[in-house]
C-alpha cells in the first residue's frame, strides 16, 4: 500500500516548538495483500546471475524478485520531489554485471508530472540509486507502457546504455555506465504514433521507442556491439537496425507494416531477431497483430504468427536462452474470454497455446493447460472475473537459468509458473499468482477500529480488505456489495462494530454491523455513488459528502440535505464519543454541527486551505487539522484553533493510541517541518 503504512523512513517528532529530531528509525512493513493489485508492465531477469529479476510498475515503483517467490520494494521512499519517480517506464539489466541496474523514472509527460525524467542507477541490486537528469518528461504511467523495454544495456560493453525517448525526443546514449547521457543524433525515426490525438490525458502524446535490443554475437566482450535493434511506434517502419554500434541507422528493409513493434528479442543461435506487433499502443486496446522473424543473415522477414485479425496483437515475447528455438508470445490485450499465450519449440513453426477454445459446455468457453493457482492472493477472482490468465500482458519472461520457470504481468498481478515444461509433457502445471510484496493499489481510506481487526482499508479498482492479520494476506475482499474503487471507510466511535464504506457504483454506500465481515446496501443509498462517508459516535447517524453537499440520514432513513451550507466538496470526520458532533471542511471553511448534521455552522477559523480532519478519539471537542500552512489544534470543537508546532504545510493527520503516560494519543502527520515533507510523529502535545 502507498500510505504511511507502507514506507521505510524515519518519523521526526512533531508537535513541540524545539527542534525536529529527524535521527529517530522506525521499522516499518508493507502490509501484506497477497497481490499487486495494479499493473505489472515490465518484468526482466538477469542473465549474469540466477535469481535475480526485476518488475517495474506503472505507479508503484520497482520490486526485486527473492528466492521464495516474493518481491522487495525498492522505491518505497517517501520524498515529495521524488514522487514521480514511482512510476517506471523501462527497467535494464547489465548482462554483465549483476549488481547493476537501471531504470528510466519519471510517471506524466504532462503537465501533472512537474518534474523531467531521470535514469536511475545502481550498482547494488537496486538497494541505493544515483540519478542522472534529462531536459524532458518520461512516462511510466502513460498509455504505451507495457510496450518492450526501451532502455538497454550492451551485453558486450556494460558502459554502454541506450534509452528510447517518448514525445518525440529520439534515442539517447551514455557511454559511462549511466551517468551523463546524449542524444543519438543519426536517429531520426522518434515515432509518430499517438493513441489518441488530440487527448489531454494520458493518450495524447507521441509514443516513440518500443524497444532496444542488442546482437550479442556481433562483436566481442569489451567491444561495442555492431548490431543495434530499436523498435519505434510508428506503422510506416516500425524496425530499426545499425550495423555500426550506432553510427548510423536505418529502416530494416522488407519489414511488415501497418502495425507498431512491441517486443523485439534477438536469438543468437538462430539468427534471428523475434518481433511482436500490435496495432495500437493503447494500454488497454490491441486490435490485431502478428510475429516476424528477421534472420540477419538472409535478410529475409517470416511470419510465423498470425491473430487473424480476431481482435488482440502480440505483447510480452521471451526466448529461452537453454533451448535453440522455443519461444513464447503473450497476446497483447485479449479481453474475451481471457488473455492467451502462445508457445513453440521449434522457432516459431508450430505453436500450442495455454488455453484452446472448447465449446462442450464450460464458461467461459476453454479448455486450460493449468490449474490457476491464487492461494497468496484468495481475493484475486473477485477482481478477475472468468478470467484466469489475465489482461494488459505486455510483459511475460522465461528465466533464463531454470527452463521451468516464467513469469508475466497482467493489469492486477503477475502470474508464473515453477513447471513450465509441463506444458510440452501436456501435464497441467500450476499458473500461480506470484507477486506477493508487490503492492500498488491507490490505497483511498484505512480505519483501525479499537475491537476487531486491527486495520479496514479501501482502495482504487481492486476494493479494499479487512485485514484481520497484517502479515497475512487477506482472504476476500470487501463482498457484497463489491465495488471496484472504493472511495472511504469509518467505523463508529463508541460501536465500532459498525462501519459504513462508500464506492463508486449506483447505491454506493454499505454498513455492516460485524466489523466488516458481512455488509448491506444503505436502505436509502438510492443511486448516489462514491464520496465520504462517516458514522456518529453511536453508529446510527450517517454523514455522506456526496453531490457535492452533506447529507444525513439516521437507522437507515431517507437521507436529507443539510440546508445551510454552500455548495461545495466537502472532508466530514465525526466526533468518537458526541453522538451528535459533526465537523466538515470545504476550502478553507471549517463547519460544526452539534445537532447531529441537522445544521452546521461556519466558525470564525481562518487556518488555510484545509486537507484532513482529526479528532481525538478520547475527548470530545478536541480537533486537529491538516492545512496547507500547517497544523492547527482546537479544544472548543473548532470555534477557536491555535497553531501547533512548526508545520508549514500538512496534507494528513490523525490521532492514536497513546505512547506516553499523559494518556494523549499519538498525534500523526504527513506534514513539511523545517523544509522537510515527511510523515511525522508527536506523543507531547498534552494541551
Ligand atoms: C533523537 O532520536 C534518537 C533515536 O531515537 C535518540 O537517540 C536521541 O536521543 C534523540 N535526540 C533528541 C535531541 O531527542
Ligand atoms: C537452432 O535452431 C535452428 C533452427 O531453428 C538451427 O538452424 C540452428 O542450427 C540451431 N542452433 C543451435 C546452436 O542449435
Ligand atoms: C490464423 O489462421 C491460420 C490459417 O488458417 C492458422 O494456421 C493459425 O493458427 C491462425 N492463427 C491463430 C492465432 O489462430
Ligand atoms: C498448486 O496450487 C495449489 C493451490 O491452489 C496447491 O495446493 C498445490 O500444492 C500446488 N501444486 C504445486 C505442484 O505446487
Ligand atoms: C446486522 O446486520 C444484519 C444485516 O446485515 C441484520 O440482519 C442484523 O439484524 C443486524 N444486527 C444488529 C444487531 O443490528
Ligand atoms: C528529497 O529528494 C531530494 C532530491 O534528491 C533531496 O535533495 C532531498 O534531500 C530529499 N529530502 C528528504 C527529506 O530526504
Amino acid at each position: 500500500m502507498k500510505t504511511a503504512l507502507a514506507v521505510a523512513f524515519a518519523l521526526a517528532a512533531l508537535c513541540h516548538a524545539g527542534p525536529v529530531n529527524y535521527t529517530q528509525k522506525y521499522t516499518w512493513k508493507n502490509v501484506r495483500t497477497g497481490a499487486s493489485g495494479g499493473f505489472v508492465d515490465g518484468i526482466v531477469f538477469s542473465t549474469k546471475q540466477k535469481g535475480v529479476a526485476y518488475a517495474r510498475t506503472d505507479i508503484g515503483g520497482l520490486y526485486r524478485l527473492n528466492a521464495d517467490d516474493s518481491w522487495t520494494p525498492l522505491q518505497d521512499y517517501v520524498n515529495n520531489t521524488l514522487w514521480n519517480e514511482h512510476g517506471v517506464d523501462a527497467v535494464a539489466l547489465d548482462p554483465n554485471d549483476a549488481s547493476r541496474v537501471y531504470i528510466a523514472a519519471g510517471i506524466y509527460t504532462n503537465s501533472w508530472d512537474p518534474y523531467n525524467g531521470k535514469i536511475l542507477s545502481s550498482t547494488d541490486y537496486g538497494k541505493t540509486w544515483s540519478r542522472s537528469y534529462f531536459p524532458f518528461k518520461f512516462g511510466g504511467n502513460m498509455g504505451g507502457r507495457q510496450m518492450g523495454e526501451r532502455l538497454a544495456v550492451d551485453p558486450n560493453k556494460g558502459s554502454i546504455i541506450y534509452f528510447g525517448a517518448r514525445s518525440g525526443k529520439g534515442l539517447w546514449k551514455s557511454s559511462d555506465y549511466g551517468k551523463t547521457w546524449a542524444k543519438v543524433p543519426s536517429y531520426t525515426a522518434v515515432g509518430t504514433f499517438i493513441i489518441a490525438p488530440g487527448d489531454t490525458g494520458q493518450n495524447g502524446d507521441i509514443i516513440g521507442i518500443t524497444f532496444v535490443t542488442f546482437d550479442s554475437t556481433s562483436s566481442s566482450a569489451g567491444t561495442a556491439s555492431k548490431r543495434i535493434f530499436v523498435g519505434t511506434a510508428d506503422t510506416s517502419a516500425t524496425v530499426y537496425m545499425s550495423e555500426d554500434a550506432g553510427v548510423t541507422w536505418s529502416a530494416i528493409p522488407g519489414q511488415p507494416t501497418g502495425f507498431l513493434s512491441h517486443t523485439g528479442k534477438y536469438s543468437p543461435t538462430e539468427k534471428a531477431l523475434y518481433v511482436s506487433y500490435v496495432n495500437t499502443a493503447d494500454t488497454y486496446g490491441g486490435g490485431d497483430g502478428y510475429v516476424y522473424k528477421y534472420y540477419v543473415e538472409s535478410k529475409k522477414w517470416v511470419q510465423i504468427l498470425d491473430d487473424n485479425g480476431t481482435g488482440f496483437g502480440f505483447g510480452g515475447l521471451s526466448l529461452d536462452p537453454q533451448k535453440n528455438g522455443t519461444v513464447m508470445v503473450a497476446t497483447y490485450h485479449q479481453w474475451w474470454p481471457d488473455g492467451n499465450i502462445y508457445r513453440s519449440l521449434d522457432g516459431g513453426a508450430t505453436w500450442t497455446t495455454i488455453w484452446d477454445f472448447d465449446w462442450s459446455g464450460v464458461q467461459p468457453p476453454v479448455k486450460r493447460r493449468f490449474d490457476w493457482d491464487v492461494s497468496e492472493a484468495n481475493w484475486l477472482p473477485e477482481v478477475t472475473g472468468d478470467k484466469a490468465t489475465g489482461w494488459m500482458m505486455g510483459s511475460l519472461a522465461i528465466d533464463p537459468f531454470d527452463s521451468e520457470h516464467f513469469l508475466y504481468g497482467t493489469g492486477a498481478t503477475i502470474f508464473g509458473s515453477h513447471k513450465l515444461t509441463n506444458w510440452d509433457k501436456n501435464i497441467n502445471f500450476n499458473l500461480s499468482s506470484l507477486s506477493y510484496g508487490m503492492e500498488e493499489t491507490a490505497v483511498l481510506g484505512l480505519t483501525s477500529p479499537p475491537q476487531g481487526p486491527p486495520l479496514l482499508s479501501v482502495v482504487g479498482d481492486v476494493g479494499g480488505w479487512r485485514h484481520d492479520n497484517l502479515d497475512v494476506a487477506p482472504y476476500k475482499n470487501h463482498l457484497n456489495p463489491w465495488w471496484g474503487t472504493t472511495r472511504s471507510i469509518d467505523h463508529a466511535g463508541s460501536k465500532p462494530n459498525i462501519v459504513v464504506r462508500s464506492g463508486d457504483a449506483s447505491g454506493g454506500l454499505a454498513l455492516s454491523n460485524d466489523t466488516g465481515i458481512t455488509w448491506h446496501i444503505h436502505a436509502n443509498a438510492g443511486t448516489w455513488s462514491g464520496g465520504r462517508a462517516q458514522l456518529s459516535a453511536n453508529g446510527d447517524f450517517v454523514v455522506w459528502a456526496v453531490n457535492n453537499g452533506i447529507y444525513v440520514s439516521v437507522n437507515e432513513y431517507p437521507f436529507q440535505k443539510v440546508p445551510n451550507i454552500p455548495s461545495g466538496s466537502y472532508y466530514t470526520a465525526n466526533d468518537r464519543n458526541h453522538n451528535g458532533l459533526f465537523y466538515a471542511a470545504e476550502s478553507s471553511n471549517f463547519y460544526v454541527s452539534t445537532d447531529a448534521g441537522t445544521s452546521y455552522t461556519k466558525t470564525t477559523a481562518s487556518i488555510g486551505y484545509i486537507r484532513e480532519i482529526g479528532v481525538n478519539p478520547f475527548r470530545i471537542g478536541d480537533v486537529w487539522v491538516a492545512t496547507d500552512s500547517g497544523i492547527w489544534h482546537s479544544i472548543d470543537s473548532g470555534k477557536s484553533f491555535g497553531k501547533a508546532g512548526p508545520a508549514t504545510d500538512a496534507y494528513h493527520i490523525q490521532l492514536g493510541k497513546s505512547a506516553t503516560s499523559s494518556g494523549y494519543p499519538s498525534i500523526f502527520a504527513a506534514a513539511t517541518i523545517q523544509g522537510w515533507a515527511g510523515h511525522y510523529r508527536s506523543d507531547e502535545c498534552v494541551p
